[in-house]
């Protein structure tokens, strides 16, 4: 089925102007781009965003890399969606991820890892809803 999940473009990315590449690799995954926006993140929206990882070691680190530079959050629309972005992008650890990935091909460190990518519907809709109305979402 045609479904919807979220990604972040993260700073290392945005940094070193991969905006567009990554954003290539994720539409010759089959994904569409419906929603789009650059964005400086909050130190309580970073937090409120990873909020499921508070009480792990690197969250402080997490917080602090997620708001050292502008993001670009999207919407990606496709067949199965979460699974489609999830594969191109790679393994969180750049070190474990296959070649070909987003992650493998740019990511600095498994902390500065270029993309995020929601890790089921039901946290895409929760993590779309955090950072877009649904009329900033053009199908
Ligand atoms: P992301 O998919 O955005 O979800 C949580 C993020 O935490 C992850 O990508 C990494 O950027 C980061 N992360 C996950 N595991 C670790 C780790 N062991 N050390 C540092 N950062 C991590």
């Amino acid at each position: 089925a045609v479904t919807r999940t979220f990604s972040i473009i993260k700073p290392d990315a945005t940094r070193r102007n991969l905006t567009g590449a990554i954003t290539k690799m994720l539409e010759e995954a089959g994904l569409r781009v419906v929603a789009s926006k650059r964005i400086q993140m909050t130190q309580e929206q970073a937090e409120g965003f990873y909020a499921v990882h508070k009480e792990r070691p690197f969250f402080n680190d997490l917080v602090s890399f997620m708001i050292s530079g502008p993001v670009v959050v999207q919407v990606l629309e496709g067949e199965d969606a979460v699974k489609a972005n999830r594969d191109v992008m790679g393994a969180t650890n750049p070190a474990d991820a296959a070649e070909g990935t987003i992650r493998k091909t740019f990511a600095e460190s498994i902390e500065a890892n270029s993309a995020h990518g929601s890790d089921s519907e039901e946290n895409a809709a929760i993590e779309i809803a955090y950072f877009f109305k649904p009329e900033e979402i053009v199908g």
